[in-house]
């Protein structure tokens, strides 16, 4: 199984990509072949509404000429999508919105033309106060999944998130749980 975390942390070292590492890594000890891909360090523009992946001229194809190009194809050759943000505002990061906003252009109808559809995506969030401050952010996302019909096998939603106690192992039992729901051993 190969899985790619989208991770839209700004810090390489923060309590996102702790919490990345660790699922990482009890990914690869369940067998998986696994790349973290740090969106904030990439060249991502947001969605310019140009249409073109909407009409004939690019279909399915997105006219902005920046490393979203390379991020498709990680979307399309991994079996599951892990999206990781702090929480920003009670949202996702805009890295992370930016590149989740760009997906569009591989949908031209979420029914027929749809290289979105069947996919499967897990949520990975840390924040800085309790979990409720998540709620919209899981909310957009479980919508946008409905729509796009991706499976969105589930959420783990770090609270009071602190890098250290991460990495100590404070979160091992939600994670290897998040772990089994989502891989589909629960
Ligand atoms: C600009 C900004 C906005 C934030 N907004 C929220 C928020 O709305 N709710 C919250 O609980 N934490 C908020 N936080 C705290 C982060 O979500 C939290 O510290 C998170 O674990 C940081 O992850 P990172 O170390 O990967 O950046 C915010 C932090 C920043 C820098």
């Amino acid at each position: 199984m190969r899985v790619t975390v989208f991770n839209g942390s700004p810090l390489a070292s923060g309590n996102t990509s702790a919490l990345s590492s660790v699922l990482m890594a009890k990914l690869v000890e369940r067998g998986a072949v696994v790349e973290e891909i740090m969106l904030f360090q990439k060249n991502l523009l947001g969605c310019n509404h140009c249409n073109r992946c909407r009409t004939g001229d690019l279909p399915m194809r997105c006219s902005i000429p920046d490393d979203m190009i390379h991020l498709y194809n990680k979307f399309l050759d991994s079996d599951l999508l892990i999206f990781a943000s702090p929480i920003y505002m009670w949202n996702l990061t805009p890295c992370t919105l930016a590149f989740i906003t760009r997906l569009h252009s591989l949908c031209r109808n979420p029914e027929g033309h749809n290289l979105m559809k069947g996919r499967n995506v897990a949520l990975a969030l840390t924040m800085g106060d309790e979990t409720d401050v998540a709620k919209h952010a899981v909310g957009a996302i479980s919508e946008f999944c409905e729509y796009f019909l991706i499976n969105l096998r589930g959420e783990l939603s770090v609270p009071f998130a602190d890098r250290g106690k991460i990495l100590a192992g404070e979160c091992d039992g939600d994670a290897d749980a998040f772990l089994d729901r989502i891989l589909g051993q629960s």
